[in-house]
């Protein structure tokens, strides 16, 4: 999965955190195509944590000082999106296995069609409107 410009929600900050994620989905799916160590899967895991939390504090904050109508029902993917991350880093503890990689890239690539590209730019206009969003 890479980062294309039509992705942009038109602010900067928040474009470069979808592309750091970007890169660690990437770093997941290597870790798969090339087997490497149980380890090295679980570490990428919590580094996806640690930048998916930031993100998604720094994206609600803009919600809020905007008094974004739908930030509750943003913030819940959000939430649910960490708890789903926490089961898999879970599984991976404790089965020591590749297999739920398969299952891990399905929920990413379904998280990146549904919440990036739908629920993440749903906010855009809102937020052009309140001056912290440009179009280009
Ligand atoms: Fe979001
Ligand atoms: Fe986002």
């Amino acid at each position: 999965m890479q980062w294309k410009p039509e992705y942009s929600v038109g602010v900067e900050a928040i474009d470069s955190q979808h592309k750091d994620l970007f890169q660690i989905f990437d770093d997941l799916e290597q870790a798969r195509r090339e087997e490497e160590d149980i380890s090295r899967v679980i570490q990428i895991l919590y580094e996806l944590m640690s930048f998916a939390t930031q993100h998604f504090d720094d994206e609600e904050k803009l919600m809020q000082q905007t008094q974004y109508p739908d930030f509750l029902a943003h913030a819940n993917q959000h939430f649910e999106f960490k708890e789903t991350i926490l089961n898999f880093c879970q599984q991976a503890v404790e089965q020591c296995e590749h297999s739920m990689l398969d299952d891990l890239m399905t929920f990413l690539r379904t998280w990146f069609q549904t919440h990036l590209l739908k629920s993440d730019r749903a906010y855009v206009e809102h937020f052009i409107e309140h001056g912290i969003a440009s179009r280009d």
